[in-house]
């Protein structure tokens, strides 16, 4: 990954620009980093905030040979390279599946990814992801939420150097990803990183909600959910949201 870098010192969304570059036919590997992003997007249509100049916003564009249902599971692998490369800047780093990376309770990371396909056939498949690397302060609606590595690790990090570890991370990841298109190899990395396991959680989907006892994820990615009523519920990423209880 990461062939070519095309650079913005400001935008409106990497996601965009990368679907742009993806329709004018950007090869895989293709990274689009920004310093400040405009109108940046997150997961159900929120805003992502974007400040300028502190974070990472980045977006890197992948035309997988699978099904768009195994291209889903990219987020994860991508929020697993994420995860490595915050452990080893000395944080505990935890993911909150399916893909929000967690330092104590609070979001330092998230990744929206979008494609375009036909059922059996993906043109390509953009992974957003936003960092909150050196910000110091949040919006008051998040701040109880947020947080960044400088603020959790008491000094300020290098954003290049971050950059090029979660990539590292990811191109080691997205090679075991490509052998079966599935999680199966990852897995044991990514359950070191997993929050929640063994613990209550509540799963809202947008049919309703219950309860149950996280017991980790599988090879498809999907959320294992013991409950006392249905045994072993496979939740799958779509929609839902899950909390600890
Ligand atoms: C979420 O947790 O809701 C996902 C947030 C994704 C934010 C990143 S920042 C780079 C890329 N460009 C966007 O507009 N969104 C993603």
């Amino acid at each position: 990954a990461g062939n070519s870098l095309i650079y913005y010192p400001s935008t409106g969304s990497t996601n965009i620009d990368a679907k742009r570059a993806a329709e004018d036919g950007a090869p895989e590997g293709t990274l689009v980093v920004t310093d400040c992003q405009n109108t940046g997007r997150g997961r159900r249509g929120r805003d992502w905030s974007s400040p300028q100049g502190c974070n990472l916003y980045f977006t890197l564009l992948l035309r997988p040979d699978c099904s768009p249902d195994q291209a889903c599971m990219l987020t994860l692998v991508m929020a697993l390279a994420v995860a490595e490369a915050v452990n080893e800047l000395g944080l505990e780093a935890g993911i909150k599946w399916p893909n929000d990376i967690v330092l104590s309770g609070k979001k330092i990371c998230g990744i929206l990814t979008e494609m375009s396909a036909e059922p059996d056939y993906i043109h390509y498949v953009v992974i957003g992801c936003g960092i909150n690397v050196n910000q110091e302060e949040f919006p008051s609606e998040i701040s109880r939420t947020a947080t960044s590595l400088r603020l959790e690790k008491g000094e300020k990090i290098s954003r290049s150097a971050l950059l090029v570890s979660v990539m590292d991370h990811f191109e080691e990841a997205y090679g075991a990803f490509r052998k079966t298109w599935d999680l199966t190899e990852l897995l044991p990395s990514y359950h070191r990183f997993l929050l929640n396991k063994d613990a209550r959680v509540r799963v809202l989907d947008p049919k309703g909600e219950f309860d149950g006892i996280a017991r980790g994820i599988n090879e498809k990615g999907e959320l294992l959910v013991e409950t006392e009523q249905n045994g072993i519920v496979n939740v799958y990423a779509g929609e839902v949201s899950v909390r600890g209880v």
